[in-house]
């Protein structure tokens, strides 16, 4: 289904990310990693070449406007298009409300929220050219509902990604282009084999999220066959918002 198409995947050098990448790869697609790491970023798409895969890297901090803009034109210039665009970077803060600065602030929301809405921009431009328009998947987190304590940055880039999402999916539509968001719960990118069986227990799956779990949402969402889902936020938390505190 996504052999030949062009996916390319902003923060796709690690953890979700490059799940995300390993996934269109191995399903023929010609992947553009964009990572502002650039040692693990190149060490990948070294990997991934050896392997016989067809990913370029392209350093990029999503941050700024104009990293983005050449991001876009070196995945057409070496694919010819943009099929698909997967929104996975991010960082998280953990900040007091009392003592965040302006500064740290909006260096949060440029990074997680700003950002994916000028990739988006820069990708539909070239996508509305498609034959078949394209498709747009953006990060969220369950934490556009539910917090933690001194994480009010980060919740708002994420509640930000589910508005933008659905405003997106409004403007674009008439370009055939579909524009969803994935909420993912706990997804464990480190050491999976530290988690301890209570941490698993608080899924209704009964196990912790993995990288490839995202990856199947964004398979599912960017289809072609399924381009009737557009505008919404897909929770992939093992059904963890949804079990009782008191259950247990
Ligand atoms: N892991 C989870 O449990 C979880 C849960 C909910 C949402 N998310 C979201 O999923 C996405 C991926 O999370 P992760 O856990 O894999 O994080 P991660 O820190 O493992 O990977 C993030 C990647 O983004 C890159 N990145 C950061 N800032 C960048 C920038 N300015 N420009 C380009 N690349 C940049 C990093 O270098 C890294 O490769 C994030 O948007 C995160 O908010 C993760």
């Amino acid at each position: 289904m996504f052999k030949d198409s062009v996916v390319v995947v902003t923060g796709g050098a690690q953890g979700i990310g490059k799940g995300i990448v390993l996934a269109y790869a191995r399903q023929g697609a010609n992947v553009v990693i964009a990572d502002i790491n650039k040692g693990l970023g190149e060490q990948l798409e070294r990997e991934l070449l050896e392997q016989g895969f067809s990913v370029i890297f392209v350093h990029t901090d999503v941050a700024k406007e104009q990293d983005i803009v050449s991001l876009m034109k070196q995945a057409v210039e070496q694919y010819g298009s943009i099929h698909i665009l997967i929104n996975n970077a991010g960082k998280l803060q953990h900040t007091s409300p009392y003592d965040i600065t302006l500064e740290a602030w909006n260096d949060l929301l440029q990074t997680n929220l700003t950002s994916a809405f000028f990739c988006a921009r820069e990708a539909a431009k070239v996508m509305r050219h498609n034959v078949k328009g394209g498709s747009i998947v953006s990060l969220a987190s369950t934490r556009a509902e539910m917090s933690e304590p001194f994480t009010e940055a980060y919740a708002a880039t994420k509640g930000g990604i589910v508005a933008l999402t659905h405003a997106l999916a409004r403007s674009f539509g008439p370009d055939q282009i579909t524009v969803n968001c994935i909420s993912p719960g706990w997804i464990e990118t480190g050491n999976y084999e530290e988690l301890r069986p209570i941490d698993h227990a608080q899924h209704l799956s009964g196990r912790v999220g993995v990288p490839e779990d995202i990856a199947q949402a964004c398979l599912y969402l960017t289809n072609p066959l399924n381009d009737f889902v557009t505008g919404i936020n897909l929770t992939v938390d093992g059904g963890m918002t949804k079990k009782m505190m008191y259950e247990d």
